[in-house]
């Protein structure tokens, strides 16, 4: 599929316009970045996994009746999908206390929540993603009141699927961010990414990380947890370890001489 203009780039991915009208194509970058871009890297093959994976989690929501962005992935890299007003909220969701929950409130980390937290955060890179209470959105007209309660509810779905599609894997959902946008056709539908970037995933019984948190906190190889997350998951499948083919020793052929 041929790439029209680039319409927008972020830290982690960059929008192109598509052939296809009200289609645009998201292309996933290597570029990491953490704490509102102090901390950056480019890693190798980041955008490959979260593209696999991210389709994988769309798709999957999609059959669930959560009406998403994703069309389809065109390549290792990119994706066709709707194109999407992004409202200016991030809404976060926890099941687990982590990041900057515990930060802020002196929680304990790992503590489980008793029901599912959900908090929004006001997208502005310069002020730091503040995060904002239902009544900022209303006052400030970021979202109408029924479009905050339907995305909420949208929000929460997601996470008792999510929750589920990980504990079938061995994984613990930790806590998730994403985010929504309008269609030309006033749809209010689930857009961006959902991946190991976007989502705390700790293995269940280690709990060990395997996601965006080992290039937060220098945990290791990032690569290795996006991998893991894409093999349970069954989207990257294990290579088989080829056998080197022998062929057996040419025969000798006599020839008879006449
Ligand atoms: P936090 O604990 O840092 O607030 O993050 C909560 C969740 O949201 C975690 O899964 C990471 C995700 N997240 C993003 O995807 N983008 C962001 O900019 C931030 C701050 C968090």
């Amino acid at each position: 599929m041929k790439k029209g203009k680039k319409l927008y780039e972020g830290k982690a991915k960059i929008i192109y316009a598509s052939p296809q009208k009200n289609l645009v194509i998201q292309h996933f970058k290597d570029d990491a970045t953490a704490f509102n871009n102090q901390k950056k890297a480019k890693i190798d093959g980041k955008g490959i996994l979260n593209n696999r994976i991210s389709e994988y989690i769309l798709s999957n929501l999609n059959q669930v009746g959560i009406k998403n962005h994703l069309i389809k992935r065109i390549n290792m890299r990119e994706q066709l999908v709707k194109a999407v007003n992004i409202f200016p909220i991030e809404f976060i969701v926890r099941n687990i206390a982590a990041g900057s929950l515990c930060k802020n409130l002196g929680i304990e980390e790992g503590t489980t929540l008793e029901r599912p937290l959900i908090e929004y955060c006001l997208k502005n890179d310069d002020l730091g993603d503040p995060m904002i209470s239902r009544e900022h959105i209303l006052t400030f007209n970021w979202l109408n009141e029924s479009t905050l309660d339907l995305i909420t509810g949208e929000c929460k779905r997601i996470n008792d699927f999510l929750q589920g599609l990980f504990r079938g894997v061995g994984i613990k959902l930790v806590d998730f961010k994403v985010e929504f946008g309008k269609t030309s056709n006033d749809e209010v539908i689930l857009a961006d990414e959902i991946s190991p970037d976007t989502c705390r995933l700790w293995d269940e019984k280690t709990e060990k990380k395997l996601d965006k948190d080992i290039f937060r906190k220098d945990l290791g190889n990032l690569i290795e947890g996006y991998q893991e997350v894409a093999r349970r998951l069954n989207i990257l499948h294990q290579q088989p370890v080829l056998k080197p083919i022998s062929f057996p020793k040419p025969k000798e052929v006599k020839i008879k001489k006449k």
